[in-house]
């Protein structure tokens, strides 16, 4: 909580340009941050899941400019499609780290795992196939382990441990391709004897994980949306799993035990990941007991914006303990519903950490850059395109850090963090509507906020500005600039 003199009553207004105040879609509005009322009181950060794209680019020529690019929040010079873009690194602070569940051919004498490496019968790209370790069973016997395998998100990981990560969660979204009854990691289901195995699969690459490649795992999670059915054989285009309740109980029970018994008793146990909050609210009263933090994805088919009540008792169902957004991702164009997710999560919804999905892909309907198909042999990652998306989330991650507190605000417009050891207040303000040109007003900022300029950082999602900085004039504690249609604006005071 910010000492006495800073409960500043903060007073923030949106109005029209007086040149648009006769259209009949102008508004006036306004909103409002009490630095009293703390929405969410300590903020952990943003981060995304390796997964394929790290399979992709880990151990290429641009590993280390990604590990900038998403994990620092340097100024990063990037070559897309030869020429020099500078772009604001993103500065996420956590990171997950998918375990895989496919092999090679003939790991498994007298089984065949049913996929094609490369490009398989089923569509999948090679680095959509993420490899496992636990090559055969059904002995835990050292020699049916192979480490060596999946080295290229390895080194991806390994690039992103040297920035400054403070949560590293393990994930799976299936078991070993042989633990199931479609002998696939594509999707399927449990073959009877399998949860112990499964549970001691994760358990065991989490062991090597902290105490052989010295990387400091703080959570795991072993089901990815397992209730929605959405697992289907041969149908999906990357790994997964259906599990039903009943085994989704046992595979936690399970989990918790076995981390314990390997000395890995401070590992949180996250999950149960559903995909969105009606899915994850089905199962909640099951799961929550089990879980030390709650996981759940963005998925939603509805409005996003509609869904703020669903946020709200979600949250409360959740209670006390730690909620994690913890993988969201969508294919808008201009980025708007990726912001006006985000921001109703926040607002609504109160995770303490908001995790992007697949961060860079080969098509422009997914991830925040795009890249080539590279091949498996040369490896060359060419990046093609940086889209909207990338500035717009940027506008969220640069501005809201660890350790803020958010602040309850009035209005979904805008969310005000504070930072209790630097003291300063962090704005994002969206402009959702099609208002076509705003001002946005700061009033009554109190003791302690003495600036008469103010640099304000603009995103649009139709692209005409992408992170542009420019300098506000503060006015008897005001600050006025003009902010446009489909817009984040960020500012530090
Ligand atoms: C801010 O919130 C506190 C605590 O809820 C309340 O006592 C105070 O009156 C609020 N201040 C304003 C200006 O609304
Ligand atoms: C999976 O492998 C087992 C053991 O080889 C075999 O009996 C079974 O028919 C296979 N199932 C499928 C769906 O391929
Ligand atoms: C996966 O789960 C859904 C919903 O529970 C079910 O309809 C479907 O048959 C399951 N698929 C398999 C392969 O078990
Ligand atoms: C949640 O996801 C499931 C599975 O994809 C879908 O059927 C359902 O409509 C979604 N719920 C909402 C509120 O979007």
């Amino acid at each position: 909580m910010p000492p006495v003199h800073m409960h500043a009553f903060l007073y923030i207004l949106l109005i029209s340009s007086a040149t648009l105040a006769s259209r009949s879609n102008s508004a006036t509005f306004s909103i409002s941050a009490n630095a009293s009322n703390t929405l969410i009181p300590k903020w952990e950060g943003f981060g995304a899941s390796l997964s394929s794209w790290a399979v992709a680019a880990g151990g290429s020529q641009v590993q280390s400019k990604l590990a900038d690019l998403f994990y620092s929040t340097k100024t990063v010079t990037v070559m897309v499609k030869g020429k020099e873009r500078r772009l604001p690194g993103l500065g996420l602070n956590i990171v997950r780290y998918n375990i895989g569940g496919t092999g090679k051919e003939r790991d498994y004498p007298g089984r065949v795992e049913n996929y094609k490496e490369g490009p398989s019968k089923f569509g999948v790209d090679w680095w959509k196939l993420v490899q496992g370790y636990w090559i055969r069973g059904p002995s835990d016997a050292d020699s049916n382990w192979d480490w060596a395998r999946d080295a290229r998100q390895r080194s991806m990981l390994k690039a992103i441990m040297k920035k400054k990560v403070d949560r590293v969660e393990f994930y799976s979204n299936a078991p070993m391709w042989w633990m199931t009854k479609q002998n696939s990691s594509l999707g399927g289901t449990l073959s009877n004897d399998a949860i112990p195995q499964f549970a001691k699969y994760v358990t065991n690459v989490v062991r090597q994980a902290i105490f052989t490649w010295r990387i400091p795992v703080t959570s795991v999670s072993i089901l990815n949306e397992p209730s929605g059915g959405l697992s289907k054989y041969k149908q999906i285009d990357h790994e997964g799993i259906n599990v039903s309740v009943k085994d989704q109980v046992a595979l936690l029970d399970e989990l918790r035990s076995q981390l314990d018994n390997g000395f890995m008793g401070s590992v949180d146990i996250a999950g149960p990941d559903e995909r969105n909050i009606s899915l994850a609210t089905k199962t909640l009263s099951k799961m929550l007991p089990l879980v030390d933090k709650y996981n759940v994805h963005g998925y939603t088919s509805s409005t996003i914006a509609s869904q703020n009540a669903a946020r709200e008792a979600f949250k409360s169902a959740v209670g006390s303990k730690k909620l994690w957004v913890s993988e969201y991702e969508d294919s808008s164009k201009d980025g708007m519903a990726l912001v006006t997710a985000l921001a109703h999560d926040i607002l609504h919804l109160r995770p303490s950490a908001w995790l992007y999905g697949q961060l860079a892909s080969t098509t422009s309907s997914q991830g925040l850059l795009r890249f080539n198909k590279p091949s498996e042999k040369t490896r060359r990652i060419k990046i093609t395109k940086i889209h909207t998306r990338y500035f717009l989330l940027a506008q969220f991650t640069r501005f809201i850090r660890p350790g803020d507190e958010i602040l309850a605000t009035s209005s979904a417009n805008a969310i005000v963090a504070y930072n209790p050891t630097t003291k300063r207040y962090k704005f994002v303000v969206v402009n959702y509507l099609c208002i076509p040109t705003v001002s946005v007003t700061i009033e009554g900022l109190k003791k302690g906020v003495l600036v008469e300029r103010v640099r304000v950082t603009c995103t649009q999602a139709d692209g005409k500005a992408m992170f542009k900085s420019f300098s506000a004039v503060v006015l008897a504690g005001a600050v006025v600039f003009r902010m446009e249609k489909h817009s984040v604006c960020s500012f530090t005071l």
